[in-house]
């Protein structure tokens, strides 16, 4: 595929559709409208093309990315859907909701995805480039607005160019977004609707059609997005920059540091990134009592895998 250059903007029609879905397939994310913002769209069964969406936005934190599917019915293969969200789905998807849903263990989406949680985000869109692109591929694509960290999310293709252009292969442009921001996303509890974030979906209409009350996140106030990640965190100690295991330690190595695991041998930042939460959980998983790691180079992706080490190795309450 191209490499990521100054990226090309193409219309909306079959033949971008089809260079786009070659990207994603070939592992690399493109741009792409949907009906809220634009967003930066990977394969999200591919934890490499997902690490590559962290490092065009340059974000500092591995925050838990949407994964957005064709119907109900996609979603229901990556999540568990009880009576509430199938109610939900059936009234605004496609549509701007995003839920919030346990994920299924076949579910196939990289880790990396959803920040080590057992929760995934879903959203069924309704913009015709991005239901084109999830058709065309086969796959669930996950996507975050697609601004680099800290900006505001881009409604058009220039946006898009002016924030990640240099840093992406391809732009969609298929006009302005409808919405203009983002979806609502509700987390489905038992017995409640949690809102994480407003949008256009109103509270009034998820009350409705979901049945349920809803809350908001965090005792009133709504729950910062990058907050959300530190959810997940091993149950052992764990220790930064070892250069060797000590005794009952399980060692997660990176480049020449061995380990029980290596996150990446050939110390790859893009390939560390993609398995540093399977790892993290097999360390977990494992019988031994303490969990140590290498220490990785604090540059490009490896500034969000430290942040996302040094949370997992804080003292818990
Ligand atoms: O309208 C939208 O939702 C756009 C378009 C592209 O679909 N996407 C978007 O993605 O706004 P992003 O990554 O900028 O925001 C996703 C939000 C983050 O605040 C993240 O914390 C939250 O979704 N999120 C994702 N997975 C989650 C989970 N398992 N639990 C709680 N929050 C989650
Ligand atoms: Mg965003």
């Amino acid at each position: 595929p191209n490499p990521p250059g100054t990226a090309p903007i193409r219309p909306y029609g079959e033949a971008a559709i089809a260079e786009a879905a070659a990207l994603v397939a070939a592992g690399q994310p493109v741009a792409i409208p949907t009906e809220t913002v634009y967003g930066l769209a990977a394969d999200a069964t591919n934890g490499a093309a997902v690490a590559r969406v962290y490092a065009a936005k340059r974000r500092p934190s591995f925050n838990p990315l949407i994964v957005h599917v064709g119907d109900l019915e996609a979603a229901g293969r990556i999540a568990k859907l009880d009576d509430a969200a199938r109610a939900l789905g059936a009234r605004f998807w496609p549509g701007p909701l995003t839920m919030v849903l346990p994920t299924l263990a076949s579910s196939g989406i990289a880790p990396l995805v959803t920040a080590g949680l057992d929760t995934v985000a879903i959203r069924v869109p309704q913009a015709r480039a991005i239901r084109a692109l999830i058709a065309a591929t086969g796959k669930p694509l996950a996507a975050p607005s697609a601004n680099a960290s800290g900006s505001i999310s881009p409604t058009r293709a220039e946006h898009v160019a002016a924030s990640l252009g240099e840093r992406i292969a391809l732009i969609l442009d298929d006009g302005p977004s409808a919405h203009g921001i983002e979806s609502t996303i509700v987390a489905v509890e038992a017995g409640q609707l949690r809102l994480l974030r407003p949008g256009p979906i109103g509270i009034d209409a998820l009350e409705e059609a979901g049945g349920l009350p809803v809350v908001l996140a965090g005792g009133g106030r709504i729950e910062a997005p990058g907050q959300l990640a530190s959810h997940y965190a091993p149950s052992k100690p764990l220790r930064l920059d070892a250069v060797q295991g000590e005794s009952g330690e399980w060692l997660i190595g990176f480049g020449a540091v061995a380990g029980r695991a290596n996150l990446s041998p050939s110390g790859d930042l893009v390939e560390a990134a993609a398995n540093l939460f399977a790892a993290l959980h097999e360390a977990d998983a494992s019988r031994a009592p303490a969990i140590a790691v290498a220490p990785i180079p604090d540059e490009g992706l490896g500034a969000a895998i430290n942040d996302r080490l040094r949370r997992a190795a804080a003292p818990r309450l």
